[in-house]
């Protein structure tokens, strides 16, 4: 744990993986991929910004993971064949030149997909129309249509697409693997009560929800091997239902984390609306601390609302190893650099999203 003015510029190391600092760039999904899903070089060069600008580990956005249902969004890079594989090279080239680390984030939206090329339905542990609406920013529109229920085998093949895409990201290049458990994705859906309804192994009380989960990081631990950090990133929020909150509170964080703990995960990831209040209302505690309590010795990454140096810190005297910026390194692709010259930062400015989220050519001119 650090408390020092210093601490955010310290290496840390991640089974293996020395990072430079402790400031890393959260996932950020930016639509920006071809027709077939194959990185651009523009993302490149959206991805090389943040290394230049000093951040020690980038993030990718989520990744679909197989040619079936992974699929989220109209214009989501994929890590599924020979052609996308190779095209994520020059984005990982991109990064280590400037001595960035960069993780693949492999994503399945589930039930939750507004946007998939191979299928015109969408699946999810059980046929429960999903809360909110899909995101226009995203190409959708309205709300998510009810998903078909899976059966053994769609588990199966997508337990198996996170591997193989697991297999393909290291032989990309990319550093580490997170697998997204967060947000309302597939993964999420499993562990929340009212998404899944399941009576077999999948479902049940929280620790059976966790099921999913852990045998992804099982089968994704297999294929990428004992050399590279896989982490899980989890939340309590959904972009479909964003005040979301653990009915079981403190018992749900330590089921959750203290099993992924115990399933080996190489670091964890927690993100909230903002990373260092409570996790529960009249509870003390962040899911930072609970994370930290339950998960005691797996290296943490926090996000959320995180937009100064200060915050950074705090965060990390709560017990984060490591900090995720999201909007904050949109508005600054060179925070590190920045805050350690003592530089004024810039306010993150939404027009950057719309209408469309795709990265714009404004944010690579700078
Ligand atoms: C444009 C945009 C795209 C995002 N895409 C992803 C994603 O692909 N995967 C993910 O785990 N989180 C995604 N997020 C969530 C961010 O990683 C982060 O949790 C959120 O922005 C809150 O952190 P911040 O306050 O530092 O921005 C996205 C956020 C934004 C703003």
């Amino acid at each position: 744990m650090s408390t020092d003015a210093t601490g955010l510029f310290t290496t840390f190391d991640i089974n293996g993986v020395t990072l430079g600092n402790r400031l890393a760039v959260a996932p950020m999904t930016r639509v920006s991929a071809s027709d077939e899903g194959t990185a651009t070089e523009t993302m490149a060069r959206y991805y090389e910004r943040f290394a230049r600008g000093g951040f020690g580990l980038l993030i990718t956005e989520g990744i679909y993971t197989d040619r079936a249902f992974s699929q989220g969004y109209l214009h989501q890079p994929g890590i599924t064949d020979e052609a996308q594989e190779q095209a994520w090279r020059p984005v990982v080239e991109a990064a280590h030149r400037h001595g960035a680390h960069i993780f693949a984030q492999l994503m399945h939206a589930g039930a939750i997909s507004q946007g998939n090329r191979f299928r015109e339905t969408s699946i999810g542990p059980s046929a429960v129309q999903p809360k909110g609406e899909q995101m226009e920013f995203y190409y959708g529109k309205g709300a998510y249509p009810a998903p078909e229920a899976m059966n053994e085998e769609q588990i199966a093949d997508a337990i198996e697409g996170f591997a193989a895409s697991a297999a393909r990201a290291v032989a990309a290049g990319f550093d580490g693997i997170e697998i997204h458990g967060a947000n309302g994705y597939l993964i999420d859906q499993f562990l929340t009560d009212y998404a899944n309804r399941r009576r077999d192994r999948w479902g049940g009380d929280t620790r059976q929800r966790t099921t999913f989960v852990t045998a992804i990081v099982e089968a994704v631990r297999a294929k990428a091997g004992p050399g590279v950090p896989v982490g899980v990133r989890i939340s309590q929020g959904k972009v479909n239902d964003y005040a979301h909150k653990w009915p079981g509170r403190e018992q749900d964080a330590e089921v959750i984390f203290g099993t992924l703990a115990e399933a080996g995960i190489s670091y964890l990831h927690v993100t909230e609306h903002r990373a260092w209040e409570p996790a529960f209302k009249g509870g003390p505690d962040s899911l930072v601390a609970l994370a930290r309590r339950y998960a005691p010795q797996v290296p943490l990454i926090a996000n959320g609302g995180v937009q100064d140096r200060a915050r950074a810190q705090e965060v990390l005297a709560a017990g984060a190893d490591i900090v995720a910026l999201g909007k904050a390194a949109l508005a600054n692709p060179d925070f590190p650099n920045r805050i350690q010259a003592a530089q004024e930062l810039a306010g993150f400015d939404h027009a950057i999203l719309g209408p469309i989220a795709n990265i714009k050519p404004t944010e690579l001119a700078a």
